[in-house]
Parts: C-alpha cells; structure tokens; sequence
C-alpha cells in the first residue's frame, strides 16, 4: 500500500524523505517519488520500481531543499510507471500531492476540470486532486485544500504542497491514516509512525476529517471544514519493528485486525448511492456479454482457492449460472472443457502465481474472457486479464493469507450481485437486503476481534494436539477449508476438513477420544443436518467447538461441548465472519507452539514455479 512521508525543517529534506520511505518498504510499492522546494521551485523526481531507482536518480540530479514530500505508490488507478508514480502536480507545476487510498469520484472531477482547461498526463486518481487544488486556489491553500477535499468522495491522505507558500505544508486525514511527527524547528508527516520514527516519538494522530498545516516553528491542527482543534501528543513507545507492525506483535495479526477496513475499500465507490445495486465500472464486459455467459470456471492456488470455493455457490445463488472450482495446477492438465462462452475467473492475491498465471493463458488460447480478481494491480495477472477485479486489501505481507481471502469474498459477493443486477436473477429486495447486510460485516467482524480473548483458550488447548478436523455443509464446508489450511500452515498441527455429512463415510473411524472437532454451523436451512453429524462425532469422544450464529447459541450449544457465536449475517455472507475466529484459533496456536506465525517453514507468499 502506498506510503508518504513529509518533511518541513532546517535540514536537506532529500535524504529525510528517501530514508523515511525506505522505513515503508514493508507495506509493498511498485514505484517511489519526491518532491522538494529547491532553488528553482517545486521540483519532483520519480520512477517506477525500487527506491534504489529513484535513489540513483537524485544522485545525478538532487533535489536541495528543506521541505518536501515523498511517496511510495502501490499502484490502484492505472499501472506502476515514472508517469503514474507520486507526487502529482497541476499543469502549472506549482501544487505538488502525495495521496494514499481512493479518489471515489475522480472520474467526474476530471471530466469537469477538463472541460475547464486542465490537461492530465497520468491515470490516476491523484493528479486529480493535485488540479482540483490548484482549481480552488485563490491565495490561501490550506481554504484551497479545505474546498478540494469537500468536492472529493472516497478516502485518502494526502500531503499537499505549493510554490506559492512554501513555509507551509499541509496534511489531510480522510479514512486512510496519517500521523504528524513533532520536531524542534522541524515537523514530519507520515502515512505510518515507522517514517518518522527516526526523528520524533512525539506524533499527533490524525482522526478522519481532520487536517493539520505544519511549519517549520510549529502545527496547526483542524477539522476539514476549518475549525482548529488541539490534541494530545502521543508518545511512541515502539522499537521501529513494532512499529512496522503498527504494535502488533505480527503481521499475521495485523492483517487479521485489518479487515473491517479492506471490507469498506472493497466495498468503497462499487455500490449505489441507494443501496440497490452493485456497479462494476471498471469491467469492460457489457451486460450482452454477461447474457451470453454459459457456465464459469473459477480457477485458484491456497486460500484463495478456497475463496473460490465461496465464489461458487454465490454465483451460482445469485445469477444461476453453473460454476466449476479447479486448483490451477490441475486445470490445464485435465483439458478442461472451455468455450467462448465460458467466463474464466482466476483469483490470485499477489498475482503472480505460476500455476494461475498458465490457467489465465490456457483459458485465453481456448477463447474464453477472463476476470481476474487479484489484490495487485500491475501484476502478470491483472495485465493479462480482460478484466480486473481488484480487492483492496493492502499488501499482505504474512505468508499466511487472511485479509486478501476476506476481501475476495467481497469482491465475489460483489460480482455475483453484478451478474444478478444484469440477469435479473434476483428480486430487487433481495440484492438491496444483501448489500445492506454487507454494510453491516465491517463491524460485525470489529464484534469478533473484541472477543480475541476467547479464541486464543481454545487454540491453546488445540495445540496439544496432533491432529483435529473441521467440518461444515454448503458455504461452511468451504469455510472449513479455508480454516484447515490456515491452521496446518502456521501452526503444523495436521487436521482436515470435512464436508459433515461425508465423516461417516470412511473418516469417521479417526475420531477418538478427545479429538478437537470445530464445527461450522452458520447456515440455518442445514442446522438440523450439522448438528446430527456433530452428534456422531461426540458419540466417539470428540470435543466439540461449535462456531454458530448469534441467536441460535440456545440450540447449537445442546449438541456441542464449547461454543463461539458470531453476529448474525444472511446465510450467504456468513464466511466472510465464520472464517475470522479459525484465522484467530490458528494464529495463536502457531503462537502458543512457538512457530514463526509471519514466515512457516516451507512455504512462500508468491510461489512463480509451477
Ligand atoms: C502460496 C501462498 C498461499 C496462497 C497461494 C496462492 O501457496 O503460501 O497463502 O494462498 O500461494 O497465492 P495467490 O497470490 O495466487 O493468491
């Protein structure tokens, strides 16, 4: 995810900014970029890649100066390159922008500041707002800034610049966190504490809708609609490795901690106003081509197989075309039966995967479209897909996926609410009461990392065990997947998951005394069934933890030993919160064995073999 760093003091600003930038390398950046008040104004310096690139760059030509703005860009609108990268500035070249998150309704600001006269050279949402500042600027920037951010939609960070008052630098929280650094005769902004952390432990902590104004002698801070505010200084108590995982002990955790927010980007700029209906604008695949689609094909490696797994039966509710699942590996070597009018959907988190990559070509060369939906914007999958998807999860950094499995149930709920809204598969009602159960699934996951607590006793008396099993019918069979992988991958312990009404035949014979069963029970049309199944296994000596939806705790708790209730959701939404306590059992499990919970033995977030 991108990253910014400011810098307004006595000292050369150049190395301040690269170095806080090189403090954000963790979050994942495709390409990097200054800009710096020298002796011939507002200068910028950027380029696609590594920061090494821009670092050779400003060693031939530097930028001196002592106040200026940096940014690492995790592409979102438009691909990694020298033009797309950060700072943007206005056709004058007198306002300079860095910005982290999503300009919601950049498209429109464009069309009308076209219409006045500005020329735009990149395809981001950024450059917008660096024209839409120099729009309003009549002589004041912070008042200029104040107006630009009223007309803008979505959210964002932003540190602005401009020639025209270069003793001021000016920082915009809305929805994407920003933090301003206290110095001596030297102030810093920063997307996170570990960019400035070098220089101060004394930060404001911007909230949303707030703006600070900084100087060299001091910090203004305000609401966006102008009225100033004071807060306390919080004192950063974090060594720089805590603070990269923004006090989190890891970043499997954070991640898991993380979700509420990638569930709102996700969601963010795809739905009506109303709350009727999902718009995909940024697929290029008309409603005729929808009509024409016969059967779809979801092709994955891992976890996000797993999604897929999902993905499957909420297209195949929602618009009723018939869905086949494949691992990637096994795809192109079954010689899958593929037509032009089959939709290929390969899900890849970082993009790159080999065996998905090569199901992306062989899907192609049969003739058939494909939507990737993937959490990197310029990676080898998105750019040869026909369309892209894109979760906004934010670089995931801890080999264990959890955030990125969350956001491609959205982005899932989203398309198959897409197909529907074009097929008229589904009755208005019913798209407008998902949508607004969606809404809702932010804050029931913030319901369930409240009770963290709970989860980390059960996965403690997990960890004692060899082996366990998970099981679930329907959607919480493939929850039950999901949580499986998760908890082999990070913890060792062997366990398998079980369509519940298949135990008995074969596997049932493994359940002994005191094996750890964790039931999914989510989906009220099958209680009946689960819980017969989850009779069998306590009849053999199975401990049971039931995982249930609130409500039905009464009846649930009768046939299990131990059970953990998440907040009720349609039947169809409930992975996205079922799968949240198994994300948390195996991450303190793999905590309480002393395993290396970010980097498990034998594994790699990106694997590009095949
Ligand atoms: C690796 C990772 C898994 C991931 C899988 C697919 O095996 O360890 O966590 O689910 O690749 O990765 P992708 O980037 O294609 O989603």
């Amino acid at each position: 995810m991108c990253g910014i760093v400011g810098y307004i003091g006595k000292r050369d600003s150049q190395d301040i900014l690269i170095e806080g930038l090189k403090k954000l390398e963790y979050r994942g950046y495709d390409s990097a970029g200054i800009a710096v008040f020298t002796a011939n104004g507002l200068e910028i310096s950027k380029s696609k890649g590594r920061l090494a690139v821009l670092e050779d760059k400003l060693r031939d030509e530097p930028l001196a100066g002592s106040v200026g703005i940096g940014h690492t860009r995790w592409a979102t609108h438009g691909k990694p390159s020298d033009v797309n990268s950060h700072p943007h500035t206005d056709n004058s070249a007198k306002f300079s922008v860095v910005h982290n998150g999503i300009v919601e309704n950049y498209l429109d600001l464009k069309d009308e500041l076209t219409a006045k006269g500005h020329v735009f050279v990149s395809e981001t949402d950024t450059e917008v707002i660096s024209h839409l500042v120099a729009d309003e600027y009549d002589g004041n920037i912070v008042e200029a800034v104040q107006r630009a951010v009223k007309r803008m939609r979505g959210a964002f960070a932003l540190g602005v610049l401009t020639e025209f008052e270069p003793e001021k630098l000016v920082a915009v929280r809305f929805a994407s966190p920003l933090v301003i650094g206290i110095g001596e005769g030297e102030n810093f902004i920063g997307s996170d504490i570990p960019a400035i952390l070098e220089h101060t432990r004394n930060v404001y902590i911007l909230n949303d809708g707030e703006m600070a104004v900084l100087t060299r002698d001091g910090v203004e801070l305000m609401t966006t609609e102008g009225e100033f505010i004071s807060k306390e200084i919080y004192h950063v108590d974090w060594d720089l490795v805590t603070a990269e995982k923004a006090g989190f002990d890891h970043f499997m955790l954070k991640e898991i901690y993380e979700q509420p927010k990638a569930y709102r980007d996700t969601m963010l700029g795809r739905i009506a106003d109303d709350g009727k209906s999902v718009d995909l604008k940024e697929l290029t695949m008309d409603a005729d081509y929808i009509k024409s689609i016969r059967k779809v094909h979801i092709v994955a490696c891992g976890t996000a197989y797993h999604a897929g797994m999902v993905g499957k039966t909420v297209i195949e509710s929602l618009a009723r075309i018939p869905v086949e699942t494949d691992v990637a590996s096994e795809y192109r070597y079954r010689s899958p039966i593929i037509t032009p009018d089959t939709l290929v959907i390969v899900v890849s988190q970082s993009g790159e995967t080999a065996d998905t990559l090569a199901a992306l070509r062989e899907a192609k060369r049969n003739g058939a479209r494909v939507l990737a939906i993937t959490n990197v914007v310029g990676s080898s999958v998105a750019r040869e897909a026909d369309d892209v998807l894109v979760t906004w999860a934010g670089p995931e950094i801890a080999v264990a996926s959890t955030k990125a499995y969350t956001s491609q149930l959205i982005a899932f709920y989203l398309f198959g609410l897409h197909l529907a809204g074009v097929l008229g598969t589904k009755a208005e009602a019913e798209v407008a009461a998902l949508i607004s159960a969606m809404h809702e699934l932010p804050e029931q996951v913030e319901a369930i990392l409240e009770q963290s607590a709970v989860l980390k006793q059960v996965a403690e008396s997990i960890s004692s065990h060899k082996n366990l099993f998970f099981i679930g019918r329907g959607v919480d069979y493939a929850v039950a997947q999901e949580g499986s992988l998760k908890l082999k991958e990070i913890s060792y312990i062997h366990s398998e998951a079980y369509a519940a009404g298949e135990l008995k035949h074969g596997t049932l014979a493994l359940i002994e005394d005191n094996i750890p069963v964790i039931a999914l029970v989510t989906q009220e049309e099958l209680y009946e069934k689960t819980l017969s199944n989850i009779k069998e296994v306590k009849a053999r000596g199975a401990h049971v933890l039931g995982i249930a939806n609130a409500g039905s705790e009464v009846e649930v708790s009768k046939s299990v030993d131990e059970l953990f209730a998440i907040p009720k959701t349609l039947p169809l939404l409930s992975p996205a919160l079922s799968v949240v306590p198994l994300q948390l059992i195996s991450y303190y499990a793999s905590l309480a064995l002393g395993h290396d919970v970010d980097k498990p033995r034998n594994l790699a977030k990106s694997v590009t073999v095949e």
